[in-house]
């Protein structure tokens, strides 16, 4: 009793600690304080967020921002006050089988702890190291800032917790086109990745160009599907850009210009 009694304490005064009080309104709707706190994060992800805060990563958690299936993105500040994207993986929904193609054949994680908790663990880490490729190779993405566990800490893009537009929801002309394939390009040729999941959903559209996001399924191009894959992030996007009325170059051109 006495220590059910203890951990209820300090998951509240974690609570306290971690979520800000003042910008509660902010939220967006449907995210109740406690709603996300309870019923969205479980214990030990609680904990990881307040050693990123015990780790001056971040200063206080605004609220949930975005609800995908596999992870929540919150809204998090640091101690400059600068906004931070804080991708949380959510272990209990995790869909398991679907994640082992994108990291059994890449060099890069050959050892492979068996469980669930661990295959979110590593795949957060995978989805850091794949955009600290990008990052240091210049092509735009979220600047990767920091992970534990299930919780992957980068640059947040957008405004007052809001984020950017995705293509999906924005203008789009030639030139968008044009450096969605160049984004792609690079990816290949100098980060030595392929998207595995590149679309209209994954890029928002800023003032200063297109930024490539959602890095998680990104893998090594010397994973045994890499053609496959690349071919289909090429199909998918060309497929957007020409239902748009984009002119665009045939795929298979645009494949063997990328692999040549
Ligand atoms: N760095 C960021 N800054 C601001 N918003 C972000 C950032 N990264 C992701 N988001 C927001 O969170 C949403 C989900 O992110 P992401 O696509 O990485 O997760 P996901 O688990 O693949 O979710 P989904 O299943 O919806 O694709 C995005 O559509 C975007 O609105
Ligand atoms: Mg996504």
């Amino acid at each position: 009793m006495l220590t059910i009694d203890i951990s209820k304490k300090l998951e509240s005064k974690l609570d306290e600690k971690i979520f800000s009080k003042s910008r509660k309104k902010q939220l967006p709707d449907g995210f109740k304080k406690g709603k996300v706190v309870n019923e969205v994060l479980d214990k030990p992800t609680v904990m990881t967020l307040y050693k990123m805060i015990t780790d001056h990563i971040i200063a206080y958690v605004n609220g949930a921002v975005s609800a995908g299936k596999e992870s929540v993105l919150f809204w998090g500040v640091d101690e400059n006050k600068k906004d931070v994207a804080l991708k949380i993986y959510l272990v209990t929904t995790a869909s398991f089988k679907k994640r082992e193609q994108y990291i059994l054949g890449d060099p890069r994680f050959s050892k492979l702890k068996k469980g669930t908790k661990n295959l979110i663990y590593l795949w957060a880490k995978k989805e850091f190291r794949n955009l600290s490729q990008c990052y240091d190779c210049k092509i735009p993405v979220p600047k990767p800032i920091h992970v534990v566990n299930n919780v992957l800490a980068m640059e947040f893009v957008g405004e007052n917790g809001s984020p950017a537009k995705q293509l999906l929801e924005s203008e789009i002309d030639e030139q968008d086109y044009d450096q969605a394939i160049e984004i792609l390009k690079d990816l290949y040729k100098k980060a030595n990745l392929v998207h595995g999941d590149y679309s209209e959903y994954n890029i928002f559209k800023t003032e200063t160009g297109l930024i490539l996001f959602d890095l998680g399924s990104a893998i090594d191009t010397r994973h045994p599907n890499t053609e496959e894959f690349l071919k289909r992030d090429i199909n998918n996007i060309t497929r957007f850009f020409s239902k748009r009325g984009i002119k665009v170059n045939d795929p298979e051109d645009v494949f063997q210009e990328i692999i040549s």
